[in-house]
């Protein structure tokens, strides 16, 4: 190869590789925007005293919300005892500006006597929800939360696929951050405090 073709050839491959950079970086730039505006909207739920609970009942403060289920034997509890911990690791006053809350993508057998059994076991302020399988299906769609019933042989005895991940929402119902569910709970706090403040 001469050493004009050469230079020539290393200029194309530059030019390719400018060009994927640019517009990899523009797609996902794109993709993050998109998923701002994605995340949340409206719903009906039951809470675990039996009072409705809709989007607005979340207005005016911050929201931790995490889809699952009560009868989950691992990732539900660990997920909310990290929640839990991190508002107990908060000023008592930043806490205060946060609700957790937790839904149920199992409705059938988390109805609200199960919800207010489960409310025991972790922090005071959890709003816990649950719904009709209609209102569930339209707060997980609202949120982009997948779950499954997994295949079970048994009505009752059952486990449910589903997303494990806790979303940061501001006092305007709009999505600010999330949580993977390997969240530890001094990291989640730090985020808490540089979103609420205080
Ligand atoms: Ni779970």
């Amino acid at each position: 190869m001469s050493t004009r073709v050469f230079v020539v050839v290393v200029a194309l491959l530059s030019a390719v590789l400018a060009a994927t950079v640019v517009g990899g970086y523009l797609l996902w730039n794109r993709g993050d925007q998109g998923a701002v505006v994605m995340i949340g909207g409206p719903f009906t739920l039951v809470d675990q005293q039996g009072r409705t609970a809709t989007q607005d009942t979340l207005k005016g403060k911050w929201s931790l919300i995490y889809f699952g289920y009560t009868y989950c034997p691992d990732v539900c509890p660990t997920s909310l005892s990290v929640m839990t911990q991190a508002l107990d690791a908060l000023d008592p006053a930043v806490a205060a500006k946060v609700t957790p809350v937790f839904v149920s993508v199992d409705p059938e057998r988390d109805t609200v006597e199960q919800l207010a059994l489960y409310h025991q076991s972790f922090h005071p302020s959890f709003l816990m929800l649950t719904g009709t399988p209609e209102q569930v299906r339209a707060a997980a769609k609202a949120y982009r939360v997948y779950y499954r019933k997994a295949e079970s042989d048994s009505a009752t005895e059952y486990l449910m696929d589903h997303s494990s991940i806790t979303y940061l929402m501001n006092p305007d119902g709009e999505y600010v951050t999330h949580f993977a569910h390997d969240a530890t709970p001094e990291g989640m706090a730090d985020t808490l405090r540089k979103a609420v403040g205080g």
